[in-house]
């Protein structure tokens, strides 16, 4: 059976293009959830992209995703807030790797702590949309050496 990875954004990562384009830039998360969903599909390795506002939203779409094989996830500002979140992750055993477009370590100081970080495979930070791309391509090396 083909091995499955999940990109999962959460809140206002909708509004890339838009939002904040100095920090975030000005591609839309459709376009980068398609590069990746190509890079992934290249490789004959499925891929499922959701983004959600909610906690909830999150939490219920990770738990239809139960079995999956990897997960790239961007927690948005559920980063440096959500014990449910984490514990959703925690709860379907699926390796990760966090990824953030900005570098949160420049920014404010609330956003220097991720309920995140010690439970990820590794964390990309600040490599603006490529975080995701070299998410994506651990991911596929992950799943093909085991
Ligand atoms: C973010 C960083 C968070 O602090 C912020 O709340 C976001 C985006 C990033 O990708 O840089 O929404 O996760």
């Amino acid at each position: 059976m083909s091995k499955k990875i999940l990109l999962l954004n959460g809140p206002n990562l909708n509004l890339l293009g838009t939002r904040e384009t100095n920090i975030y830039g000005t591609a839309t998360l459709p376009v980068i959830e398609q590069k990746i969903i190509d890079i992934v599909q290249h490789q004959q390795i499925e891929c499922e992209a959701f983004q959600s506002n909610s906690e909830g939203g999150l939490i219920d779409w990770l738990h239809t995703q139960q079995g999956s094989d990897f997960l790239i996830l961007n927690p948005g500002a559920y980063t440096h807030t959500s014990v449910a979140l984490r514990d959703a992750v925690l709860g379907i055993n699926i390796p990760f790797i966090e990824v953030h477009i900005s570098n949160v370590f420049k920014r404010e100081p609330f956003r220097h702590h991720s309920y995140f970080s010690d439970i990820a495979i590794g964390s990309v930070i600040g490599l603006g949309l490529c975080g995701y791309e070299v998410a994506a391509r651990y991911a596929i090396d992950y799943l093909q050496r085991s």
